[in-house]
């Protein structure tokens, strides 16, 4: 039979496929429908999210549920109906309340993920259905997607605005109701849901298919979909002549191992009832190895003998991957991965400490075997057998009033719902018995002990311990010496990371296992101590200003359904041209090397290639160019000799995007390193071989006072302390991109995702050699830049526009994910050694450091960092202050400017020195920053005319205004108590001030009104999903409505901003450091004001000749008739003396880390800051929170490092962690301070895209002090790795480092202390 399936209810029959098509590309590549976004391919993000239906003939029912479409293959949707987001709602039928309700709450920003989420939640409404949908499920709906751009809050609201438990007060900021509305004018502003109107209805057309029994016509798509066992077992004995096999379930394994092989056939094996059955009676449950994890959560939930422990290990389970995953992820294919290719397994642990045992077909044979013994055979996969089902016993061991089973299961990783595999597992059951009343204490009768995912070859039974453990009176020392035994067995594989963590989080939930049994005595009961998440709530505090209406208000963001919907148009959604070809880099895996060939694996050319460009296709009258600043240029290509690992060596075109990539892994460099210098990899190899870049004097910043004298007067100091920073990858959820068509003489018109589309143009126009004005560059929007998508847009776009042009075809660049993050580079990792000095009461007099930047090979735009670091350093009074920066010129990565570029790394290095003074004095860290805030008279001492107007320094009153409001004193008393009351698990609270110095830019703009009065606005600026294009818009209406004719104060919605044409608008610059939106908004703002003046007479003669009221239609009429210039340009030129100002704000957090995982819980953050007279509270409110949350995960969790040859590490989702829903502070309160008049700002208001940023070190100064309790702690027993409060804390503090610092072997501290009787 053939392939058929419904889109949006839209029937699509397909003749032949190759199988291993994934149903991503079908829906991007075939079809209309382009909400799927590619943001990984490997399930991590969710940006891919489709919702699958399934007709049941049998029980004339629909299922329904979520599933990552870059995963699942397009041949095992046969038969069934997909939605996407705009299958939900769009631009024609009217958009889903899902679309509304997210655009209202302004959870959309750059808009990448949206659809993925609106997704999300409407699996979750369908599941719902007859069920009460609530609070925590809306919560959980999201958890495994990402968002970079809006720090989650935002998405939170909208989900949570369906659940019926809900109460609509504890909603954020949105524009459906303003604030003291009553709950009832709130509940019916919302958008209203209706399950009944708003649940897609499967299509009648594909109820009617006959049960596909035959499953696919095997010739054509190479695809087999047995239906029994002895079907299988026939095709397996086949396997031989058919050729290379795969059994596939839910293909997400895929998504880990990224199948280099190619299959000659598919096996689709959920069809078999055995496999996709699930059995349960009184000896327990079975599971076939087809069922999905989530069918299997449910079931275990459902069942109730033995519902203490499957109820655990269903709770366990829901920490799987995300929601998706399970959805489509079976038992089987998890197990199997775990046997045969060591996936670090959660489920096989979990199966382990219940004792379950498999089934398995060999041959003809059903082999039944316990899943120790499996995890033991030779791979699985080699040996073609086939597993059939799991089977788990009750564990319902007889319970009385002497004895008692426990289970628990543990994970610890760096998220904990939001899709991330774990560090180490583990699951343990115990038989225990009480003793007789006269001698205290539990026996263990029996115990299971399992552990995984650290590092061996599979999760294992700890069997030594459990038979020491075994008819044992547990006592500390008992518990001791099975530590010790333990340690023994969990031993990682050689190059597994952070291995003595694993080991030490095995130790520890051991320890927590037990533990509360030795201290619980007789007790047997009620030791589940096990803590549920807490809800996440929010609040703002926005004011919106109608003096410049309707600039002020809190507009929805222009095109935020549209984003829901998915009908946004990015780069990669504009419709493909049949000839259109496909790009991807060849990139260099040595730092300093000559280039001898660049060829392919065993010679072979690999389908579908088309060319391989290097600098040799370059046209002769053009340069080998790919980047270009003020400040420098960068190559396109490495020409003979390659200069950091990443650098790009070759383009490789071919047919389609698969092809291409698939060409670029297989390409072979070979290099040649004779007579080749030793490469410069770190800033210590670049000071020797004084291998600097220049940093011209303006860039440089001056030093303040006398640094001599301020050390003579410290009665303190602290001499050569040294801090380390490493880098942070952009992760905007939409990869690098660009199209590039070739046009009539010579010219070339490309679509680039960039921030900065005019030096695209100009790098596009020297490296082919031709005029500007043959090139033109457009970009509508970007799914997201924070800096990422300026310089490094550039070598992007020009390699496609090489390929355009030499090959005369259109030619696309789509970048993975691997090769995206191998050559984005991000923030500088840099070296700071320091000497402070200081009075005893705190008050610093002078600080001196040397700091070392590693800026890779290429300039960019590197040389601006010292001034960008030494803006926010300053932010304290140092006495003086001095310093040398080195710009290192290494052959590494390219750094480039990631959102606040230097400041975030000035702004810590200052907090970084003052917790150091304070520990030093032992004084409250607190006090000591209060001390050293500038006073206004030091404000101009560091910062000179930057320092605005005294009333402009609004900093000492944040600081003062949010101490009260987040009630900071009461806090940190409470902080004290709780860390006095708990051992395991200490709290840390801390307040950080920021300051962030911006400049305004020059920036150009144009403002047109058509013949029907409708306007059409150009800016330099680009929509990032910063909300510029939102600000320009109500800026346009506001100065246009001066015109004050009738209808002009609603202006708003009949302008429309469009995108950026670098021929229809030159000088567009970059859209960068904040201010862009500011400007672009001056911009027009002039533009409207020679409008107004132009109409001014036609409109004063209207009024007079009308001696009534004049339209804006009429006025714009008459205006067209006596063919007055209705259009505007101009170049917004700041003023020299005030285009650079300062901005504040300060950030409260609270933390609670746990010692025996490491693991950091942001309990609460509080932020206020100063946004000027905001021009959209909405727009900087997503801007404050999401650069929070990036900031977040900069201090806190991302790594994004390089191997000994500067070669990037990290490769995708499964290793860089973004933070998700359950990692932003859990209590987020944000307060935007309207601090009036500005005279200097643009309608006063002030920036707001990086500053907030900066806050987020309040949540890594907050974990040092947490654990510089625990710290303390472990002094007094007697144990102490490092001496005691003076420490540095690294960044990120990842759960690892935590831990570290915390005590790797704090359990075993404390047991000895308790055995020693302390
Ligand atoms: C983003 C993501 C996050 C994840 N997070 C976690 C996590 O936190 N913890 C965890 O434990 N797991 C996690 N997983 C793994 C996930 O559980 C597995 O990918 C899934 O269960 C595999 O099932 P599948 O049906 O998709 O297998 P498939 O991908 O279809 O198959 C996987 C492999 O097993 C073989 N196979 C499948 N079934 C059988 C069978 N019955 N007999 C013999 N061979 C078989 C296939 O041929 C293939 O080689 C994650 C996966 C992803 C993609
Ligand atoms: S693209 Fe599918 S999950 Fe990221
Ligand atoms: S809005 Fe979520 S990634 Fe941009």
């Amino acid at each position: 039979m053939d392939l058929e399936f419904a889109v949006n209810g839209e029937r699509f029959k397909i003749d032949s496929v190759d199988p291993s098509t994934t149903l991503l590309e079908f829906l991007r590549l075939n079809t209309p429908f382009k909400s799927v976004k590619l943001g990984c391919g490997e399930g991590g993000c969710g940006a891919c999210l489709v919702m699958l239906s399934r007709y049941d003939q049998e029980l004339d029912q629909v299922k329904e549920c979520s599933i990552n479409s870059c995963l699942t293959l397009l041949c095992s949707v046969n038969g069934c109906s997909i939605t996407t987001s705009e299958g939900l709602g769009n631009t024609k039928k009217g958009f889903h309340p899902i679309h509304k309700r997210f655009a209202g709450f302004h959870a959309s920003q750059c808009g990448f993920c949206t659809p993925g989420m609106c997704i999300s939640l409407y699996s979750a409404l369908s599941n719902a259905d007859n069920k009460e949908f609530t609070v925590s499920e809306a919560e959980k709906s999201v958890a495994g997607n990402l968002c970079r751009c809006t720090g989650y809050r935002p998405i939170v609201d909208a989900c949570k605005s369906f659940a019926s438990d809900v109460d609509i007060e504890d909603l954020g900021f949105n524009s459906f109701w303003k604030k003291g509305d009553s709950k009832e004018v709130m509940l019916k502003s919302l958008p209203p849901y209706n399950p009944k109107e708003h649940l897609v209805t499967f299509p009648e057309f594909l109820k009617k298919i006959k049960k596909l029994h035959n499953g696919l016509d095997h010739s054509r798509y190479r695809w087999i979909t047995p239906f029994s066992v002895a079907e299988l077992h026939n095709i397996l004995e086949d396997a031989d002549s058919i050729g290379s096999l795969k059994l596939v379930v839910g293909n997400t394994g895929t998504g880990y191992y990224k199948d280099e092989e190619r299959f000659d056939r598919y096996i689709d094996i959920s069809q078999i009832p055995e496999m996709s059955m699930i059995k349960k009676d009184e000896k327990g449950i079975e599971i076939g190895a087809a069922v999905t994890i989530s069918n299997a959560i449910d079931a275990l939930k459902e069942e109730s003998k033995s519902f203490y422990v499957f109820k655990k290990i269903a709770a366990h389970m829901e920490k799987i991957g995300n929601h998706a995953i399970r959805n489509s992820g079976s038992i089987g294919g998890n197990l199997v991965m775990a046997q045969s290719r060591k996936f670090p397994s959660d489920i096989t642990t979990l199966l382990l400490a219940v004792d379950a045992s498999v089934y398995m077909l060999n041959g003809r044979k059903t082999e039944k075997m316990r899943l120790e013994e499996f995890l033991e055979l030779p791979s699985v996969l080699d040996s073609k057998r086939v597993l059939l089902k799991v089977e788990i016993p009750s564990c319902t061991a007889a319970c009385g009033d002497d004895t008692e089973f426990f289970f628990k299961s543990y994970r610890a990783a760096p998220r904990s719902i939001g899709n991330a595999l774990p560090y180490v597992n583990a699951a343990f059951f115990a038989l225990v018995s009480r003793q007789e009343p006269s001698r205290k204490g539990v026996t263990v009768d029996k115990c299971f002990l399992a552990f995984g995912s650290y590092g061996g070859d599979h999760s294992i039974r700890a069997v030594e311990v459990e038979s020491f453990l075994t008819g044992k009176l547990l006592s500390y020392s008992v518990l001791y010496e099975a530590v010790g035994l333990l340690k023994g067995i969990i031993v990682p594989e050689k190059d597994t990371p952070h291995p003595e963590y694993r080991k030490s989080l095995a130790v520890g939930f051991l320890f927590e296992f037990f533990y509360p049994l030795i201290e619980s005595g007789h007790r047997l009961h009620n030791l589940d101590t096990g803590k549920s998440l807490p809800f996440l709530s929010s609040s703002q505090q926005v004011l919106e200003s109608n003096e410049y209406q309707p600039v002020g208000e809190a507009v929805i963001k222009v095109g935020a359904t549209l984003q829901a919907s998915g009908e946004a148009v990015f780069v990669d959604d504009i419709p493909t041209l049949q000839d259109c070809l496909h790009g991807a880099f060849i990139y260099s895996t040595e730092p300093l090397a000559k280039i001898k060939s660049i060829s392919f694996r065993e010679n072979v050319t690999p389908t579908g290639v088309f060319a391989v460009l290097t600098f040799k296709d370059i046209p002769d009258q053009g340069q080998n160019i790919g980047s270009k600043t003020v400040l420098g240029t960068g190559p396109l290509f490495a020409d003979e000799l390659t200069r950091f690992a990443g650098q790009r060596i070759a383009l490789v075109v071919a047919d389609t995007q698969k092809h291409a990539d698939k060409a670029a892994t297989l390409a072979v460099v070979e290099y040649d390193t004779k007579n080749v210098e030793e490469p410069i990899l770190t800033v210590e190899d670049a000071v020797k071989r004084s291998s600097f870049f220049e940093v011209l004097p303006m860039l440089y910043p001056e030093s303040v006072g006398d640094v001599l004298k301020g050390m003579e007067e410290a009665e303190r100091k602290i001499i050569s302390a040294e801090l380390r920073l490493g880098s942070q990858y952009f992760f905007y959820m939409e990869p690098q991109t660009a199209l590039a068509l070739p046009d009539e003489d010579n010219c070339v018109k490309v679509f680039s995702s960039s921030q900065a589309p005019e030096y695209v143009h100009a790098v596009i126009a020297t490296c082919l050699g031709i005029q500007e004005h043959n090139v033109r560059v457009i970009t509508r929007r970007v799914g997201g830049g924070f800096g990422g998508k300026a310089v490094k847009s550039m070598p992007v776009a020009t390699a496609c526009a090489l390929g355009a042009f030499k090959l005369q075809r259109p030619v696309k660049m789509y970048m993975n994910r691997k090769t995206d993050m191998i050559m984005a580079g991000g923030r500088h990792p840099m070296k700071i050694s320091y000497n402070v000095g200081f009075r005893s009461d705190g008050k610093l007099t002078a600080l001196e450091f040397t700091m070392l930047i590693d800026a890779g090979f290429e300039t960019d735009v590197s040389p601006i960092l010292p001034r960008n670091i030494m803006g926010p350093l300053r932010k304290y009074d140092w006495g003086a202050l001095s310093f040398d920066i080195k710009v290192c010129k290494t052959n590494c990565l390219s750094r480039t400017a990631m959102r606040a570029p230097g400041e975030v790394q000035g702004s810590y290095i200052a907090e970084s020195i003052i917790e150091n003074v304070a520990s030093s004095l032992q004084m409250d860290v607190d006090a000591v920053r209060k001390i050293n805030l500038h006073s206004y008279d030091s404000l101009r001492k560091f910062y000179k005319h930057i320092a605005g107007d005294p009333d402009e320094y609004t900093l000492p009153l944040l600081w003062d205004k949010l101490e009260k409001s987040s009630k900071y004193k009461e806090r940190a008393e409470m902080v004290k108590e709780f860390n006095v009351c708990n051992v395991w698990r200490k709290r840390g609270i801390s307040r950080v001030p920021i300051l962030h110095q911006v400049m305004q830019r020059p920036t150009p703009g144009k403002v047109s009104i058509l013949s029907d009065g409708s306007i059409v606005v150009e800016v330099g600026g680009i929509e990032i999903g910063q909300g510029l294009w939102t600000k320009v818009q109500q800026m346009v209406a506001y100065g246009l409505g001066m015109v004050k004719c009738e209808g002009s104060e609603k202006l708003l919605e009949r302008i429309r901003v469009v995108q950026s044409d670098t021929l229809g608008m030159i000088q567009g610059g970059f859209t960068a450091g904040s201010t862009t939106s500011e400007s672009s908004c001056e911009a027009v703002r002039l533009c409207c004001v020679t409008l107004v003046e132009r109409l001014k007479p036609t409109m004063d003669q209207m009024m007079i000749e009308k001696l009534g009221s004049v339209t804006w239609n009429m006025l714009i009429q008459q205006a067209y008739a006596q063919t007055i210039n209705l259009s505007a340009s101009t170049m917004y030129k700041p003023e020299y003396s005030t285009m650079e100002y300062l901005n504040y704000g300060v950030g409260v957090s609270e933390v609670e880390v746990d010692i025996v995982t490491g693991k950091t819980e942001i309990l609460q953050s509080d932020i206020i800051y100063d946004s000027g007279k905001s021009l959209n509270p909405a727009v900087d409110l997503g801007q404050i929170e999401g650069a929070f949350v990036q900031g977040l995960g900069f201090f806190m969790i991302e790594e994004y490092t390089t191997d000994e040859k500067g070669l990037v590490v990290q490769e995708g989702t499964w290793d860089y962690k973004i933070p998700t829903v359950d990692t932003i502070p859990k209590h987020f309160n944000v307060e935007i301070l309207n601090s009036g008049h500005h005279k200097n700002r643009v309608l006063s208001s002030k920036a707001s895209g990086e500053p907030p940023l900066l806050l987020a070190a309040s949540v890594h100064c907050a974990t040092r002090s947490a654990i510089r309790e625990a710290r303390k702690q472990s002094l007094s027993w007697n144990y102490n790795e490092g001496s005691g409060s003076d420490f540095e804390l690294p960044v990120p503090a990842t759960m690892p480092v935590v831990k570290s610092l915390c005590g790797l072997y704090s359990v075993e501290k404390y047991l000895q202390g308790k055995i020693n009787g302390q």
